[in-house]
């Protein structure tokens, strides 16, 4: 029915017009031993969510909420450079088939003109050394109208639509991002991390470039200096220490 172009991703797609949340049901079925390559697909959902329990906006037909399931044989620690990696497929679709540049902001949004079209919920599932499995949750705002983004986060959210002034075909962008998925990820059981993060640095901040974050703790200026092998964020402090960060807010810095 989908005519995807894929070998393993989306040999089993479930597909729901009007569900709370893809992620839920992704987590059940991967429960009950769905296979990897699992996708749950929704027109709409009536309470998406995400990072940090945040409200995920998703209205009928105006963009993706999609949940893939994933079973890979790497160290739960290492499961952030799935996020990495989804960025960028989400990244290089945008690019390819848009007229508009995205860029990615650490760890997992995408954003076109500095405000957000897409964010990525990654949700494991490992007991001791081993990943059970692994939960992508992609949102990605396509046909939204500038009228159908909630008031309250206009300033800092929008879509491909708004920024481009062109419709896109949610279906074809769905095939689009799973065929470059499945491309990255096989290429990366092969070739690794450092492929994802070459890639992840063509959109992502420049190393050099100033940045603002916060972190549940405290607030400060910094330099962009990387990405770790775990997807942490590398950055270099006034006094020259270089901090890793696993969770933070991070803003460019305007003077
Ligand atoms: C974020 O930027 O905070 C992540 C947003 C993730 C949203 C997607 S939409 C499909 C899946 N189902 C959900 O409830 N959330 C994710």
């Amino acid at each position: 029915k989908w005519g995807l172009n894929t070998s393993w991703l989306g040999s089993k797609i479930i597909h729901k017009e009007s569900t709370p949340s893809t992620q839920v049901i992704a987590h059940q079925l991967a429960q009950e031993g769905s296979p990897h390559g699992t996708i749950v697909l929704a027109d709409e959902q009536t309470s998406g969510r995400g990072r940090l329990n945040r409200e995920w906006f998703s209205s009928k037909g105006k963009g993706i909420w999609m949940s893939i399931i994933l079973r890979p044989e790497i160290l739960p620690y290492l499961a952030p450079q799935l996020t990495l990696l989804t960025a960028t497929v989400l990244a290089e679709v945008v690019q390819k088939n848009t007229t508009v540049t995205p860029m990615i902001k650490w760890p997992n949004d995408i954003l076109i003109n500095k405000k957000k079209t897409a964010g990525i919920l990654t949700e494991m599932q490992a007991e001791q050394d081993q990943i059970q499995y692994v939960i992508i949750g992609i949102g990605m705002n396509i046909n939204q109208t500038k009228e159908d983004i909630p008031i309250e986060i206009q300033s800092k959210a929008t879509s491909l639509r708004v920024e481009s002034s062109e419709k896109h075909s949610i279906k074809q962008f769905i095939h689009l991002i799973l065929e470059e998925f499945e491309k990255a990820y096989d290429s990366y059981l092969i070739n690794g991390f450092p492929e994802v993060k070459k890639k992840w640095e063509r959109y992502g901040f420049k190393i050099g470039e100033s940045i603002s974050i916060t972190t549940l703790r405290d607030q400060f200026q910094a330099i962009f200096s990387g990405i770790a092998e775990d997807g942490a964020l590398l950055v270099k402090q006034k006094d020259g220490e270089i901090k890793k960060l696993y969770s933070a807010e991070i803003e460019w810095f305007k003077d």
